[in-house]
């Protein structure tokens, strides 16, 4: 067992990330200080706008690239300085595609495999490949493959040496629905088989659907870190839709305290409230809208996604009202 006074803490992450940074060759600093645990068996989703730095960070978390300070443990093993076997636990789907064109299927996944220091074994392979529909392709060269195809390949050959910690790079972009619910499937499979996945991806209704937990990364920062379920109920607002009697041209003065947001049109009022707050004020402004002689014929309450979370995290500029 590798020994590490990080890999001894209480949670026993199974990668610790600790005061990461990126400088490239040309002086852009694409990572600032990141500092990130990931428990053993999650699945762990990292948000972020293009250029965030997320492939930066999968990259030196797979010892495929070099911080510029700091030091990455998979499962104990120092990604710089023990870097085979670092990277022996660690599948990483790449985001680009670039595969050996004229190696068949079969070769290609089979090969890397081997690259990884492990013994064939071919019945495996086979259930990779049929897992992934690629059975009835293995004998093709990958050139004879379509994108969508190509990228099947990617993924058994992540697949290929039964990484412990399985990363995936924006794995559904280009993707059509068939090929992502396989691939969500067997991400779920081999998760509740002990495999731990670290997923970027754009689409953030696939992180609220599959993540445990999710990282948002933005201009190189780790700006949040937090249990699906946690920042939801953190971050998240809830709205209150009242359709008017009447139309309003502007709010009357006594409505002034409140974050009352009316329409364009007139038709609607909007109060945004926290849903962790004790009160959430609705009783009182309801009370406020009768004294002030406001009626209104509909009402509608709605809860904000993690798409709106996600949106006012990266956009939030410094004093602004979320
Ligand atoms: N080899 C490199 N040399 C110089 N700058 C780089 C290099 N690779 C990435 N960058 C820069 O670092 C920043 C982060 O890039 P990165 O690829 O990590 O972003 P990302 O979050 O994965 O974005 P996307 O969602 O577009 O994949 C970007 O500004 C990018 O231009
Ligand atoms: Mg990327």
């Amino acid at each position: 067992m590798p020994s590490s006074s990080l890999a001894a803490q209480p949670a026993d992450p199974i990668v610790s990330v600790r005061g990461v940074s990126k400088t490239y060759a040309g002086g852009f600093q694409a990572l600032k200080r990141v500092d990130l645990d990931i428990r053993r068996g999650e699945i762990f989703a990292l948000l972020g706008p293009n250029g965030a730095g997320k492939t930066t960070l999968i990259s030196i978390i797979c010892g495929i690239a070099r911080a510029s300070e700091g030091v990455v443990l998979a499962d104990g093993f120092d990604t710089a300085r023990d870097y085979r076997q670092a990277r022996a636990i660690v599948g990483l789907v790449p985001q680009e595609l670039h595969t050996d064109a004229f190696e068949t299927v079969w070769a290609t996944v089979s090969f890397s495999r081997g690259l990884f220091g492990k013994a064939p074994d071919p019945a495996y392979i086979e259930k990779v490949l049929r897992d992934l529909s690629l059975w009835d392709k293995r004998n093709n060269r990958i050139l004879e493959l379509s994108g969508g195809m190509k990228r099947r390949v990617l993924i058994a050959k992540a697949l290929s040496h039964e990484p412990r910690i399985l990363f995936l790079d924006e794995p559904s972009a280009g993707v059509d629905v068939e090929l992502r619910h396989d691939m969500w499937r067997m991400v779920r499979e081999l998760r509740d088989r002990g495999t731990t996945i670290i997923l970027t991806t754009h689409y953030i209704e696939e992180a609220e659907d599959m993540a445990d937990r999710i990282g948002v990364i933005n201009h190189g920062e780790l700006i949040v870190v937090e249990d699906k379920a946690v920042l939801m109920r953190k971050l998240g607002k809830k709205q209150l839709t009242l359709t008017l009697r009447q139309t309003m041209e502007h709010l009357p003065e006594a409505l002034a305290r409140w974050p009352l947001e009316l329409s364009a049109d007139g038709h609607t009022l909007t109060y945004s409230f926290d849903t962790q707050q004790d009160e959430t004020g609705i009783a009182e402004l309801l009370r406020t809208l009768g004294a002030q002689g406001i009626d209104f014929k509909d009402l509608q309450s709605s809860e904000s996604s993690l798409e709106d979370i996600f949106v006012s995290l990266v956009h939030k500029k410094p004093g602004a009202r979320a």
